[in-house]
């Protein structure tokens, strides 16, 4: 948890850009797995966390514009509570620690909003995404599960977008040692992809490595050697001689800010010439899209440049033809790498993304196209100065998507289908670092740089 100042701060800077009404920023509850007294890992509301640091449930944010205070809505451990959780501070003493004076039983919020409708206040609130805190909003503000999404505020949600968008120095120091976390995992991935190995052993030894130095993976590990599936989350093979694994993982620090990254690794610790030649495309886009990465420039235009060093490397490779601003004018690039560039990281991997993908990464002047793949990138608007974004381009060889292409002559201009056949079976190969946007361009996050090049990679995985 940061310095109290810092949440009041925040609290003060939303007050002043939401014009007037009660602000509730609901946190979350925990949530069973198979019954009550077995949850989840809990994980709080990133919002709650931003404005009012608790990282507990049972707990509500209200911030009343009118009136001028902030209150902390929460119960009081019991007699039988501490039996079970040991001795707890009250939520009094809690919210000091972050900087609010004022607390009440969460039974007295009901009373408090309910008068509010009457008088006609506009009660602000992020769309909920766990189905507790929808019912939750409708026993508090009487309106219908069906239709809490519509009632949510947009003001609300552009306005925390605009404040958690940039971070400040403290926040930027927990994204790093995140980050450093991350390094452990990936290097540990790499001397471990021997011929014979388990992804699940590799797996499991990666998210412990997570919950070992901090609150666990940032999001459920992505590892396998059939890496063309963009979200694998199978770890169920054996490592084979010849394979790529590709490995896609990040964890939470204590303080719940997140680290992404993503590595591809040779099976064995040798790549192949023709592994090498996708590998480095790949890499060569990476190194582009960083080199570019600076204030005022718009992420979609780094995207594509990232598209036309993919395509520019797959025509020299015979797998593409034609144009290069031609194929990738014609989204025919997506063929291969059918995602975005990156996104926003912060509280979340993929930051605010519970705010709504288009509040966080288009706005006014740049709207998400509705090409396929360059529709699937999240973050498209112009960088500044604060961002922390992911950087992660890929070639993948997908074999259905290669058969539709084929078979329904899409783009069939700018593809070689013929040499295509010779990489059914490769997998897919992505390489994603996480970078903050300084004044002038932008630096990578973490005290080092996970290996990347095919020496580093091989290297590591010797050593
Ligand atoms: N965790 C998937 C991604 O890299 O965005
Ligand atoms: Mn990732
Ligand atoms: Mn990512």
């Amino acid at each position: 948890m940061f310095d109290s100042k810092i949440y009041s701060e925040r609290r003060l800077k939303l007050r002043k850009k939401i014009r007037s009404g009660i602000i509730l920023i609901h946190g979350n509850n925990e949530s069973p797995m198979n019954y009550p007294a077995n949850p989840y890992h809990f994980r709080q509301d990133s919002s709650f966390l931003y404005f009012f640091g608790l990282n507990l449930p049972g707990l509500v944010g209200v911030i009343d514009i009118e009136d001028g205070r902030d209150c902390i809505y929460g119960n009081n451990v019991d007699i039988d509570d501490i039996i079970w959780m040991g001795p707890q501070p009250t939520i009094n003493e809690l919210a000091s620690k972050v900087g609010v004076l004022s607390t009440h039983p969460l039974k007295d919020l009901v009373t408090t909003l309910h008068r509010a409708v009457k008088q006609g206040r506009k009660i602000h609130f992020t769309p909920p995404y766990r189905a507790e805190n929808i019912l939750s909003l409708e026993q508090l503000l009487g309106i219908h599960p069906t239709l809490i999404q519509k009632y949510s505020s947009v003001e609300l949600v552009k306005t925390i977008v605009s404040l958690r968008s940039i971070k400040e120095p403290c926040e930027i120091t927990e994204i790093d040692s995140a980050c450093d976390i991350g390094y452990k995992m990936h290097t540990t991935a790499m001397k471990m992809a021997m011929v014979g190995e388990k992804e699940l052993n590799i797996a499991g030894t990666i998210a412990g490595i997570a919950n070992c130095w901090g609150s666990g993976p940032s999001f459920p590990i992505i590892l396998s050697q059939n890496g063309e599936t963009l979200h694998n989350h199978d770890h169920s093979q054996i490592l084979k001689e010849g394979r790529l694994l590709l490995c896609d993982a990040g964890a939470e620090a204590i303080s719940n800010y997140a680290s992404d990254f993503t590595r591809t690794i040779p099976v064995g610790g040798k790549f192949s010439q023709k592994q090498k030649d996708i590998y480095n495309v790949v890499l060569a886009a990476n190194n582009k899209a960083i080199e570019l990465a600076k204030p005022g420039i718009p992420y979609l235009n780094i995207h594509l440049e990232a598209a036309r060093i993919i395509t520019s490397g797959l025509v020299q490779l015979g797998l593409m033809k034609g144009d290069i601003n031609d194929a990738v004018t014609n989204g025919a690039h997506a063929l291969f790498m059918p995602h975005g560039l990156g996104h926003m990281m912060g509280l979340d991997v993929h930051d605010m993304e519970d705010l709504g993908e288009n509040n966080v990464g288009y706005d006014d002047e740049i709207s998400r196209s509705d090409q396929f793949g360059t529709a699937y990138l999240r973050l498209g608007r112009k960088l500044q100065e604060g961002f922390v974004i992911t950087v992660e381009p890929g070639i993948y060889f997908i074999p259905a998507l290669i058969e539709k292409w084929k078979s329904e002559k899409i783009n069939s201009s700018f593809i070689n289908f013929d040499k295509l056949a010779d990489y059914i079976g490769f997998g897919g190969i992505r390489l994603e670092d996480d970078i903050l946007i300084t004044a002038k361009g932008c630096r990578l996050l973490g005290s080092k740089r996970i290996p990347i090049t095919i020496e580093e990679v091989e290297k590591t995985f010797a050593g």
